[in-house]
């Protein structure tokens, strides 16, 4: 049943390519129009949304966040990202014309829940991106977009997050079509770089004995950090949490540009740094990157970059380079989540621990 894998984990990391791409199956038209069956809200019903809220727990948040970036940037619709459990206790504001965007691999998380049920009783629609077909949150939503990622055993997230980020770009990408937004063109070349990420992630798998190794020589560290800015935060923010259930290791994620403003004080000789480096398009991004790069090894951090291919502008401050393929900006989570789940996978087994049913964790959180 683990097809030949030693663990659940180890396989559903290796199944994010067909994750990705039966996420992507029958949604893309021979036209390049977007199809999503169970929108169920009309192209109508979309154009009155005003505000899109993302709602989400634990690495389901993660994808919340990259979908934020997304969403904005594809639709101009303003869009906040917030945990399901500190949602309903804040007095949001919202309205007939707020889009809820729900995001949950198992569909039973009691926090996303009862989020769903507050903001309906507010009159948002809700729209849920869900793993698990039939589960409590796309029956109590007005529409769903479901993940095909298949059963995930494990307890920790993998091929579950990438095709939820996969779902988030659709929906923008849906809103922007349903909106008529100018960028026709640019939404039809990223479904394009959408078809190329299963091989790209499988590039990515395929070179994984670099990052095994690296597990090895890092299993007795202390604490290790990791830094993005963008799309890369929240991948920095996953690579801390997969690290932290997986082998009980003290992680961190930091946006870089907050390394000042407090969590330098941290960096020591021989801290290991996981630096997600924005594609060489984004030049002012990569910039500023380079900086915090150099700040953290002025320190004895031992710096370790994600970095795609074909850039070299930081190797020279890297103590180990791992390459990603090239890919649009805002895709660069499916690339680059994936080196550090096999990273943090490795190191727990490394030191003998369970990777699919990790201590004190459970796979559906029914309690708030
Ligand atoms: C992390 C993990 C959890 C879940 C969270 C939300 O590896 O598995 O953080 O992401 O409990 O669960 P769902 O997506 O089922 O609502």
């Amino acid at each position: 049943e683990k097809g030949g894998y030693d663990w659940f984990m180890v396989k559903e990391i290796h199944e994010q390519p067909q994750a990705i791409a039966d996420t992507l199956l029958g949604r893309i038209g021979s036209d390049g129009r977007l199809q999503l069956d169970e929108m169920r809200l009309s192209d109508g019903e979309l154009r009155e949304v005003d505000k899109i809220i993302v709602i989400a727990c634990g690495t389901s948040y993660y994808a919340g966040m990259v979908a934020k970036y997304a969403i904005e940037h594809w639709t101009r619709i303003p869009c906040e990202v917030e945990l399901a459990s500190e949602f309903r206790y804040r007095d949001p504001i919202l309205d007939h014309t707020t889009l809820v965007v729900t995001i949950s691999q198992s569909g039973e998380t009691m926090d996303t829940l009862m989020a769903i049920r507050y903001a309906r009783e507010q009159r948002a629609r809700v729209l849920s991106i869900c793993n698990t077909n039939g589960s409590t949150i796309p029956r109590e939503s007005d529409a769903v977009i479901y993940t095909h990622a298949g059963p995930e055993i494990a307890v920790a997230s993998t091929k579950g997050f990438l095709a939820q980020v996969v779902a988030c770009y659709l929906l923008a990408l849906y809103f922007a079509q349903a909106k008529g937004v100018k960028y026709g063109d640019e939404i039809r070349s990223i479904l394009d770089e959408l078809e190329k990420i299963p091989a790209a992630v499988q590039t990515v798998l395929d070179r994984g004995e670099q990052v095994r190794k690296l597990a090895n020589d890092l299993s007795d560290s202390r604490s290790i950090m990791f830094l993005g800015r963008h799309v890369g935060y929240p991948v920095a923010l996953e690579g801390a949490l997969k690290l932290k259930e997986l082998a009980y290791l003290h992680a961190e994620g930091f946006a870089a540009g907050e390394l000042k403003h407090g969590p330098i004080a941290v960096i020591e000789d021989g801290v290991p740094v996981f630096v997600v480096v924005p594609p060489k398009a984004r030049d002012q991004l990569q910039e500023k990157i380079l900086s915090n790069i150099q700040e953290v090894r002025a320190r004895g951090a031992r710096t370790i970059v994600l970095v795609e291919e074909g850039d070299d502008s930081v190797v020279a401050y890297a103590d180990e380079v791992i390459r990603l393929p090239k890919v649009p900006t805002l895709l660069q989570p499916l690339v680059a989540t994936v080196p550090l789940q096999i990273f943090a996978c490795e190191i727990a087994t490394q030191l003998g621990h369970d990777v699919d049913q990790p201590r004190n964790l459970a796979k559906s959180v029914t309690v708030e």
